[in-house]
């Protein structure tokens, strides 16, 4: 039996796999739920071990786990390939937009609905999959295979870096593939040349020591929501630029090849403003909107809170307000350098009457962009072709994948991207699905890729 056809033969098989990965709900982001991403370990622990990988076991980090295990018995001539996934997930909230529970990994019209079912357990699979369907059909892989799943890739990979610094000889490959990330659509295919960073920070704006009557004290005092207020409307103006002084000062500007590039990708503005219901975009001005999605940094507030939410009418003058931001990188900022300038801005707006107070969120990301004529880029540039008759889309992403930065930082090894998700598949929302025709092309896909590389 060919590889092909133990796929199809064992595919009913892998779908419940699946689904019954998903049914964990391994929320990095939840402290309540660390025992669940410790449980998601151990079943990709348990699944490598089924498929034949050696070596395999879950490793402490200072956070949450990671999973390693190898098959190195492609012989010395042969390259190694690191492959990456992880099976934590987004929080599932909003619970009532769910059409089913997130975490009953319900099949429904040929897909698993469930949070991380694409982002990134269905994704995750595929090479793990693939392993088994080429040890049990050909007894080998055509290269040396070092399997590499992280459990905090959802929340900035935080403790990650001293894990890849201290485990560097164990991780050591000649190549990297992700296997989370994207798909242009059903029928066309993506290379994913680069990603963004990623570093944030909460804001706290207190002014007296409790809640006020507004009318005693207002007018006599500053209120520290309006105060928060003016800070985040300073930080970016109506034209889209970023007023932190310094803050484009790293940015390495897009060159003319950058930009025909991007030009070349297919963009329909009109559909993307019908998709999204929005009445226009907004953007950097000087740049498309494709150019501001994936190669321009941006400055967003995720969250602003304070005072009184309820109904009615409450004359309150709150002692405190909070808000959390976050802003995407592209080369060469660095997450250290942005912080700094943020905060010195954010404590230079300090209205007066009241104290602010910055803090940086955990979880960072430097930004990510593969060479051209890249190795591993191109191998998958090949199978892609093969695979959906026709060349990929060289695309980037607003979307960062810290450890792409840490292995190359460590292991001076460029990754490459070669994954299924479709981007209307709701990851981060409710309603998150996985296509089982996406599945099942991963799986494919990642068989042709460990052949093509063992070709040399
Ligand atoms: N898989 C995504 C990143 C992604 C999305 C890549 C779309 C390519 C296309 C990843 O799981 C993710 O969501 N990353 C977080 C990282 C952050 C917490 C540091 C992100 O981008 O928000
Ligand atoms: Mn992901
Ligand atoms: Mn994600």
């Amino acid at each position: 039996m060919g590889w092909q056809e133990y796929l199809d033969t064992h595919q009913n098989r892998f779908v419940t796999e699946l689904q019954d990965f998903v049914r964990i709900p391994s929320v990095s982001a939840k402290p309540e739920h660390m025992p669940d991403v410790v449980a998601a370990g151990e079943w990709v622990v348990a699944r490598l071990r089924a498929a034949g990988a050696e070596n395999v076991a879950l490793y402490p980090t200072q956070g949450h786990p990671v999973v390693y295990g190898d098959w190195l018995h492609a012989g010395e001539d042969k390259p190694t390939v690191l492959l990456y996934g992880h099976f934590d997930v987004q929080p599932a909230e909003p619970l009532e937009l769910w059409e089913t529970a997130p975490f009953a990994a319900e099949l429904r019209d040929g897909r698993i609905y469930g949070r991380g079912a694409s982002d990134d357990k269905g994704g995750m699979m595929a090479p793990i999959l693939a392993a088994e369907a080429l040890l049990q059909t050909t007894g080998r892989l055509p290269v040396n295979v070092k399997f590499f799943f992280e459990g905090q890739e959802e929340i900035g990979s935080p403790t990650l870096a001293p894990f890849v610094k201290d485990n560097a000889a164990l991780l050591r490959a000649d190549m990297i593939i992700s296997a989370d990330g994207g798909q242009w659509s059903e029928t066309e295919a993506n290379l994913l040349m680069g990603l963004k960073g990623l570093v944030g920070c909460e804001i706290t704006v207190t002014g007296a020591n409790a809640d006020l009557h507004s009318g005693m004290h207002g007018g006599g005092v500053a209120n520290p929501l309006h105060g928060l207020s003016q800070i985040i409307a300073a930080l970016k103006g109506a034209d889209g630029r970023i007023n932190v002084p310094g803050f484009y000062d790293d940015v390495l500007d897009l060159t003319v090849e950058d930009r025909q590039a991007i030009a070349r990708v297919p963009f329909d503005q009109e559909a993307y403003i019908a998709q999204l219901g929005v009445p226009d975009v907004f953007g950097e001005e000087g740049y498309s909107v494709r150019e501001n999605l994936w190669a321009r940094p941006t400055l967003e507030l995720n969250g602003i809170w304070g005072g009184y939410q309820g109904g009615g009418i409450k004359t309150v003058l709150p002692s405190e307000a909070r808000a959390k931001i976050t802003c995407r990188l592209v080369a060469n900022q660095t997450p250290d350098q942005i912080y700094a300038l943020m905060a010195a801005h954010i404590h230079s707006l300090c209205p007066k009457g009241l104290r602010v107070s910055v803090e940086r969120l955990p979880g960072s990301a430097n930004p990510f962009l593969v060479p051209r004529g890249h190795n591993g880029t191109a191998a998958v540039s090949e199978v892609l072709s093969t695979l959906y008759g026709k060349a990929p889309y060289a695309v980037r992403t607003g979307g960062s994948i810290p450890v792409m930065s840490l292995l190359l930082q460590e292991l001076g090894v460029h990754g490459a991207v070669m994954a299924f998700g479709l981007n209307d598949e709701n990851i981060h929302a409710p309603n998150e699905f996985y296509r089982l025709s996406s599945y099942r092309k991963s799986q494919t896909a990642y068989c042709m890729l460990l052949e093509r590389l063992g070709q040399g």
